[in-house]
Order: C-alpha cells, then structure tokens, then sequence
C-alpha cells in the first residue's frame, strides 16, 4: 500500500488534532502536531522575557530561531504523543491560556515560519505522515494526497477548549476562551504569512455536530479512499 500525507487543517479547537491522532493510530503513520511548535517558540519567547505588550522582540528571536529545536515522542504512560523543547518535555506548560494568548504572534512572524515548515517537512521525508495545522495543505505540504478543512462554530469550539481546560483544572471563564478563540480565528486568517485558508484541493468537514466515531470513520473512509 502507498504511503501518503494527511494534512488537516482548519480553525483553532476544532478537533484536529483528535481526528488527526487517531488515524495516525489506525493506519500505523506518525501525528505531527504543527500548532504544538508554534507553541513551543511561544513559550521559548515567554520564557527569555520577548513579548512585551504584544510585541515580540524579533531581533532576539532571530539570532535564536534556528537553535530551537522541537521534537515529539510518545508517552505510552500517559498515551499521549508529548512535545520537547530542546530536549526539555514542554507538553503541558505549551497548553496554558497564557501561551495561547501569544502563540498567533509568534506564528505570524515570517522568518519564524520558515524555520518551522523546514522542520516540518523534514518530519515527512518519507511520507506516512499525518499532519495538523493552518498551512499544512496550502504550504508546507501543497502535493499531499489527501487534503482535509475542518470547521465547526466559534461557540462550539469555545465549549470543547473550555470543557478540556476545566479538566485540567484551569481557572477560566467561557467568556474568555470565546474571545480567544475568535481572536485567532480573525489573526489566523488576516495574517500575511500564510494566512489560514481551505487549499482547492482540500475536502471540507464540519464536525460541529459530529461524534468522534462518526469523525473517524469519516476520515478513514477517505483515507481508504486514497491509498487502495
Ligand atoms: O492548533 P493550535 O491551536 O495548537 O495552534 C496554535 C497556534 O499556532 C494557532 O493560533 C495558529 C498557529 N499555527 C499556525 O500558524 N500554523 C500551523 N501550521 C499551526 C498552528
């Protein structure tokens, strides 16, 4: 059987990544977690004191970018594919408020970009690869066999990431992930650097209403489709 790339795409807390992981599962393909990087650079930028009021200081970043390394391994304690920031296991700090609040910066910045999708596509030398993220089918991988555009409303998103966030015990209000969420949306898609778009190619699912099994054999099907 051929192996191909998968390359998933669409809106913040759309269910991706959920999506995404389980057929990597199913089919025996690695997840690259594309937004899970974005996020890393965030936390690195936090961290060395770089975003001021929104503003990133790109001088500093620069002379940095190409020394950050971002790796995933997976955790089979926790079952869970985790993310390393130069070796250092950043899984959880990169899925605080706090680092989504920023990450749309960052991720506008061009020369920060480029360094990603040269990591990115060297995660995919050999296909066999399913991929989540905004530009995934339109930039990093525009010859991927099977393109997918997930959307669903601002209001139900907003719900899932609330609903996870609680979870893990973090103190926030519906109201505020709502805005976030909306925020990105409007970022994500009016950035110039790759802004968030469904490539021609590309088939479009709304999951609003959709359980996850329905999801799955939604996409297996069309997987299925491709490679047999
Ligand atoms: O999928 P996510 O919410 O974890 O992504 C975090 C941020 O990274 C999101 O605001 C958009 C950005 N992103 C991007 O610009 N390009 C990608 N390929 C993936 C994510």
């Amino acid at each position: 059987m051929k192996k191909i790339i998968v390359a998933i795409d669409g809106f913040s807390s759309c269910g991706k990544s959920t999506m995404a992981k389980e057929l990597a599962k199913s089919v025996g393909y690695a997840y690259v977690d594309s937004g899970a990087m974005y996020r890393a650079v965030t936390l690195y930028c936090q961290r060395k004191g770089w975003i001021v009021n929104g503003v990133v200081n790109q001088d500093e970043l620069k002379k940095a970018i190409d020394s950050i390394l971002i790796e995933f391994s997976y955790n089979p304690d926790k079952n869970r594919n985790e993310t390393f920031l130069n070796k250092e296991n950043v899984e959880d700090e990169i899925r605080t408020l706090q680092v989504s609040e920023e990450v749309s910066i960052v991720s506008s910045i061009g020369f920060v970009r480029s360094a990603m999708v040269k990591q990115q596509q060297a995660y995919a030398k050999e296909r066999g690869v399913v991929m989540d993220g905004r530009d995934i089918g339109t930039v990093v991988f525009p010859d991927a066999e099977l393109k997918i555009f997930l959307v669903a409303s601002a209001e139900i998103r907003a719900q899932r990431r609330y609903d996870e966030l609680i979870a893990k015990g973090e103190k926030v209000s519906f109201d505020e992930i709502l805005e976030n969420v909306k925020q990105r949306d409007f970022l994500d898609q009016t950035r110039k650097e790759s802004p968030l778009r469904k490539a021609e190619d590309a088939i479009e699912l709304d999951n609003g209403n959709l359980t996850l099994e329905e999801q799955r054999d939604w996409l297996l099907k069309r997987f299925k489709e491709v490679v047999e």
